[in-house]
């Protein structure tokens, strides 16, 4: 049997690296298996957020969440912060989570680096945190984008390690899920690495960029100075906005543009109005949707609600298992 989970951080307006990379998959996932979509507020502490902004980030993504058509009845989307089991299994993982695997983590490291005055260890155990996530429901497939593959491998280290430890088969091995065949790296528009909303407002286009910003935004894209000669490969700039035409724009567009570039006659200010154009046409539907769910209060509170009460269900009988093989019993 299977059983997703997945969660997104709420750092403020989801883009369509997001999008693609997991919420999509959310959405087809939804029709066919128990789901549980969480937001991941705990998380977000490793990086300190305001009180001023936690709300509000929150409250954003699962508006969005509902936007794009996540359907609470069918998926149980939930705010992590509604589950407190989760920092008790949490709690019991790190009991068995080495600092030497811990420091060597990619995403650690990475942000060791970008944020050395707070080099905290809700940082440092982040993974284990996301194992506690997944395993809470015993996940199985657990859609997310390619930067997420080390901690899913993490994931099934705690959970393996718990199984063996405590002698039970407690905890299935969560793998990570695309629908497409690779994981999903979506590229920014400042020229290198994944969208990401740490490269910058530049970089991200979001699910409810305004129309104006859009185009600007895309017209100030990275590129280079054209073709070197005919048949060579395209600098990453340019590679980036290729693959972004393949998310939007339709096979003959993309063909068009993949044959002016072999060519050398390319016109690079076309090719990003045409990827502004149906890139326009793609995310129009949502700005509205999600502005309309954003004043609707009453909605956003019944999902929430109901959502809290079907993860703390699944979440207790996990933890009922757990306490028992750990050996806690009940003296009342
Ligand atoms: P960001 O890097 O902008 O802070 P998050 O780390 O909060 O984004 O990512 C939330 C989810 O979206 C994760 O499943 C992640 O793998 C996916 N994701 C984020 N950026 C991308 C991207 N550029 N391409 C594919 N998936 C992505
Ligand atoms: N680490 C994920 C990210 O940065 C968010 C996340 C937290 C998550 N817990 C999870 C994703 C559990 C999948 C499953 O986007």
């Amino acid at each position: 049997m299977e059983t997703v989970v997945s969660g997104i951080r709420p750092t403020g307006m989801l883009h369509i690296g997001n999008y693609f990379g997991a919420v999509r998959n959310f959405i087809q996932l939804q029709e066919s298996y128990p789901c549980y979509f969480f937001i991941a507020d705990f998380h977000s502490l490793t990086t300190h957020p305001t009180p001023a902004n936690l709300h509000s980030s929150v409250k954003r993504v699962l508006a969005e969440y509902l936007a794009v058509g996540l359907n609470p009845e069918k998926a149980t989307l939930y705010l992590q912060s509604d589950v407190p089991e989760v920092a008790e299994l949490y709690l019991y993982f790190n009991m068995n989570a080495y600092l030497g695997e811990l420091e060597r983590v990619s995403s650690f490291k990475e942000k060791a680096r970008s944020q050395p005055d707070n080099i905290n260890a809700g940082l440092l155990t982040y993974p284990v945190l996301m194992a506690a996530d997944i395993l809470l429901h015993k996940g199985t497939r657990v859609p997310v984008g390619k930067d997420q593959e080390q901690h899913l491998e993490m994931a099934r280290t705690f959970g393996n390690r718990f199984n063996r430890l405590y002698q039970a088969e407690v905890f299935p091995e969560p793998q990570a899920f695309s629908e497409t065949a690779e994981l999903v790296k979506v590229p920014g528009l400042t020229g290198a690495g994944k969208m990401s909303k740490s490269a910058g407002e530049a970089d991200c286009i979001y699910l409810a960029e305004p129309a104006d910003s859009l185009h600007k935004k895309i017209m100030r894209a990275k590129t280079d100075s054209g073709p070197a000669e005919p048949g060579s490969k395209p600098s990453e700039a340019v590679q980036n906005l290729f693959d972004l035409m393949k998310l939007v724009c339709s096979a003959d567009v993309c063909t068009f543009y993949h044959v002016a570039y072999q060519e050398g006659t390319i016109r690079y200010g076309d090719m990003k109005k045409q990827l502004a154009e149906d890139m326009e046409l793609f995310i129009a539907p949502w700005r509205e949707k999600i502005s309309a769910i954003l004043a609707n209060d009453n909605l956003l509170a019944k999902t929430a609600s109901l959502g809290a009460e079907k993860a703390r269900a699944s979440a207790a009988a996990t933890l009922a298992e757990v306490r028992h093989l750990i050996g806690f019993r009940k003296f009342y």
